[in-house]
């Protein structure tokens, strides 16, 4: 090869490596994409009516969920930091003792008879989204895999790459010996952990998807 050949195609070479960083890695247009994480074993099976965006209540009982009571918005972006509303956005988690209301978990804690676990919701303006809920426990330690807090959340929309993933929490002692979460980045750590803001129990989490077209 010549010189100025071997120059030219050494220099798309790093272009095409460039792109395909960008279509597949963490950055597009300037922001990361929120990364995906595995569904695991305990997408609610059993129908249950009320979804709302309170965890906290069910509806039609009186009581509330055990645990420390938080609170939890955001906005859901593209990749180019344009917000989008009316995504699905389809939430699970474990009560406050670590326990999934599922016919799988054959944890030993309780199940708390007031925690929703399950909520589908839907961005609005601005792609906003807010949701109440109790903060998960992590996993009983006589549980074969320890997991630290975390929820799991599934996100939709016609239009965009579907997005499975885990909200993480910050100072979390378990979050350094967690499986799953050591496994990314500390880049993507970064992008699946709320923030938590001035006001106590509340988280600000925002969600990243790429355009499918
Ligand atoms: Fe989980």
């Amino acid at each position: 090869m010549k010189r100025r050949e071997f120059i030219k195609s050494a220099a798309l070479g790093s272009m095409g490596g460039l792109l395909i960083s960008q279509t597949f890695g963490a950055q597009a247009g300037g922001n990361m994409l929120t990364p995906r994480e595995v569904e695991g074993p305990f997408y609610p099976i059993t129908p249950q009516k009320d979804k709302d965006a309170d965890l906290t209540q069910i509806e039609g009982k009186v009581g509330r969920a055990k645990g420390t009571i938080i609170d939890i918005f955001g906005q859901v972006f593209d990749q180019d930091g344009n917000a989008i509303e009316d995504v699905t956005i389809d939430l699970w988690q474990a009560n406050s003792y670590g326990k999934y209301h599922h016919p799988h978990d054959n944890s030993e804690a309780p199940i708390d008879p007031h925690f929703q676990g399950w909520a589908i919701l839907q961005s609005g303006k601005q792609g906003r989204f807010k949701f109440k809920t109790v903060m998960p426990g992590a996993y009983p330690l006589n549980s074969p895999q320890q997991r630290t807090p975390h929820i799991h959340i599934k996100i939709s929309k016609y239009g965009y790459e579907s997005l499975l993933t885990q909200l993480y929490f910050p100072d979390q002692p378990l979050n350094d010996k967690d499986g799953l979460f050591k496994r990314k980045s500390v880049q993507e750590q970064k992008m699946m952990t709320a923030k938590k803001t001035s006001k106590s129990n509340e988280y600000r989490y925002d969600i990243f998807l790429q355009k499918a077209f």
